[in-house]
């Protein structure tokens, strides 16, 4: 008989865009309300590269989340080419710093203060190497000749591979993943290699985006590949393997800088993430392995003790909002308008 019902160990988001201000005052209970701990992405305007800045922005998210006390937000630092080793290594120590995310320069959202080239960050990731700090990785290339569709598998080619070769005890989370090479190659890798995988990319696959019209609200970068993709992804999050666990990539967008002539890479999908991730789960009769994939992993990689609450999740239809927010804060959420199966009942 289908299950009607499935409790687990309290979620984490390993990957997680809050924004700032009254935007992050919006949409930071959406996470909250669901995970034990996020880690926060530090794509700001000016981004977080000092261990200052971090804590600031930690204590306004504090703020914004103060109606869910437990909620954890775990802090990274934005990698430059001029970053000081010494920020990165005294920001881990004390506590501030969980890992630090590597933007090549000119990938996507608020990455042009990235790097150019990671062969000048070495020393940078070598005192990572060294002290267990994870190094989380946007894996797309950003050469003009290289498609769209073909920069993460490239990416992997040209920088992840060779990184690794030099830096082989580095603890890397290959964010986002969106192809069968990404989830082959991490899976062949080491335990110190781990990835996330969002919900929209085990959903979609880029004909849902572009057939039968544009649809901005579907656009991200990674942007969603072809359904062989798709479906090395969900194979690979329903699979045994420890290295796979959740990352929403959250990442929300006022509707006006969407619904665009050059409409911006991100996808909402705070406000019902559980909901659409045991679906799949469900959909690829896997739900034993969703707690896994939510609630085990990721600590584990991290080296962190899973949370001590539970979740549930009951098969109850309800409707996803059209938006979120009015005016300037008007928000699209992952499938707005649509009929959800499962429900967060409580958290
Ligand atoms: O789609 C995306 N949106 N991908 C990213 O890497 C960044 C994010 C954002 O910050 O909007
Ligand atoms: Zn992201």
């Amino acid at each position: 008989m289908a299950e009607t019902s499935i409790t687990i160990t309290q979620p984490d988001d390993w990957h997680v865009h809050l924004r700032d201000g009254a935007m992050l005052e919006q949409v930071a209970g959406f996470t909250a309300r669901q995970f034990g701990r996020a880690i926060i992405m530090p794509n700001l305007t000016p981004p977080v590269t000092t261990v200052a800045a971090a804590a600031a922005y930690r204590d306004r998210i504090l703020a914004a989340t103060s109606d869910y006390p437990e909620f954890k937000p775990l802090m990274t630092a934005y990698l430059t080419d001029s970053i000081a080793v010494d920020e990165i290594h005294r920001g881990f120590v004390e506590g501030v710093f969980t890992a630090a995310k590597l933007y090549p320069a000119g990938a996507t959202t608020n990455s042009d203060a990235g790097v150019t080239d990671v062969k000048k960050i070495y020393p940078v990731l070598e005192a990572m190497q060294n002290i267990g700090m994870p190094l989380l990785v946007h894996g797309e290339v950003v050469s003009n000749e290289i498609d769209i569709f073909d920069r993460e598998a490239v990416f992997i080619e040209r920088i992840m591979q060779p990184l690794l070769n030099d830096m082989p005890e580095l603890k890397v989370v290959f964010e986002h993943i969106t192809t069968k090479d990404a989830a082959e190659f991490v899976a062949a890798e080491g335990d110190n290699i781990a990835a996330t995988i969002t919900v929209h990319h085990l959903q979609i696959n880029r004909n849902d985006m572009l057939v039968g019209g544009i649809k901005p609200h579907l656009y991200c970068l990674p942007v969603a590949k072809r359904e062989l993709h798709r479906q090395a992804l969900r194979a690979a999050a329903t699979s045994e393997s420890g290295k796979f666990f959740l990352g929403t990539d959250t990442a929300p967008h006022a509707i006006g800088a969407k619904e665009s002539a050059c409409g911006c890479a991100g996808i909402f999908s705070a406000p019902h993430a559980l909901e659409n991730y045991v679906q799949v789960f469900e959909e690829e009769n896997a739900l034993d392995q969703f707690e896994a994939f939510a609630s085990l992993n990721g600590p584990a990689f991290y080296g962190l003790p899973v949370n001590n609450k539970t979740i549930t999740l009951e098969k109850q239809a309800q409707q996803v909002p059209v938006q979120i927010g009015e005016d300037d804060l008007a928000i699209s959420p992952y499938r707005a308008g649509e009929t959800l199966a499962w429900k967060l009942v409580t958290g």
